[in-house]
């Protein structure tokens, strides 16, 4: 367990470091995958922006005295900010990539923010105005991705026989299910490591909504008729997004644990936004209603939790500068 808060600048830097490594090769392969030339040059972009984040951070590891071959493995560790799991869901979708990317910037979006807390606190203002300034990147480039989750879905369904939307749909509530199921285990695993009350709490309420949230899909599916084995199925594909991954990945920090719940928030938000969509096609207006509400709810967790990243942050740094 690093110290100082110095070390513990050293170390967030190293973890922020193995994520944009990561999301390198996400970029490249995101590129090939996206469906679409304009998701394409989207990718594109960010990878240009991504290798410059890289850099940056690299130097400033430099610049604070860490042994290039410490950045190197902590590199190679799986772990890093104990959300790099994320990185091993390989999306096979154009609909799945968007809702992956979509989740990870906000992951990145929150290590930076916790970076920015840290470097302030140790008086690193070069560090914390990096900080800054990739974080509105991982901002903008959320935000693209937002913006075409109407072009995102055409271009999951354009390959598709037009009457096969009703099973897609039924494909659709079922990795929502899925993603609730992971996220039922994140927030109980989460009440026990939140440190912060209030983030205990947004956890708890949290959790009764999830409840909620899967009652409605397993309703929405029965009215539909679709068979009990799409859970299943679904259940594979959201397994690598395992919350139990992160709690076995090392013993967390408050700080990270609300950095990886936001990011969750994220991902089941894409899905959301997309079941909506594909749920309008299908002209099932009841589905669409439910995706709406429960996306309300993601949205409003989402930001809930990122209002407490300063208070978690200094729950980790009493619990560890001693
Ligand atoms: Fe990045
Ligand atoms: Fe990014
Ligand atoms: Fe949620």
């Amino acid at each position: 367990m690093p110290n100082t808060l110095q070390e513990q600048l050293v170390k967030h830097l190293t973890d922020v470091h193995s994520i944009e490594e990561q999301a390198i090769v996400q970029m490249r392969r995101a590129r090939r995958i996206a469906g679409d030339p304009k998701l394409a040059h989207i990718f594109e972009l960010h990878l240009g922006e991504t290798e410059v984040q890289e850099g940056r951070v690299r130097n400033r590891l430099q610049v604070l005295g860490a042994e290039p071959s410490r950045v190197k493995d902590a590199a190679g560790k799986a772990g890093g900010i104990g959300m790099i799991w994320f990185a091993k869901l390989n999306p096979d979708t154009p609909g799945k990539l968007a809702a992956h990317a979509y989740s990870y910037e906000h992951m990145e979006l929150a290590a930076y923010q916790l970076l920015e807390h840290l470097a302030k606190r140790a008086d690193d203002e070069e560090t914390a105005s990096m900080a800054a300034e990739i974080a509105a990147e991982e901002a903008a480039m959320a935000e693209r991705l937002e913006d075409n989750f109407d072009l995102v879905v055409e271009a999951s369904l354009r390959d598709l026989d037009p009457d096969d939307i009703g099973n897609q749909l039924d494909k659709y509530i079922a990795d929502a299910h899925a993603l609730e199921n992971q996220s039922v285990a994140l927030l109980q695993g989460g009440q026990r490591i939140a440190g912060d009350p209030p983030l205990k709490r947004l956890f708890e309420d949290h959790l009764a909504e999830t409840r909620g949230h899967k009652r409605r899909l397993e309703e929405r599916l029965e009215a539909r008729g679709a068979a009990p084995s799409r859970l299943r199925d679904a259940a594979l594909y959201a397994s690598g997004l395992g919350a139990g991954g992160f709690f076995a990945a090392q013993p967390d920090t408050p700080g990270k644990l609300a950095g990886f719940a936001f990011a969750f928030e994220h991902i089941e938000a894409a899905g959301y936004e997309l079941l909506r969509r594909v749920a309008e096609r299908a002209g099932d207006s009841e589905t669409a209603e439910a995706a709406k509400s429960i996306l309300l709810e993601e949205r409003s967790m989402a930001k809930r939790v990122r209002e407490r990243f300063d208070e978690a942050l200094a729950v980790a740094i009493a619990d560890n500068v001693g």
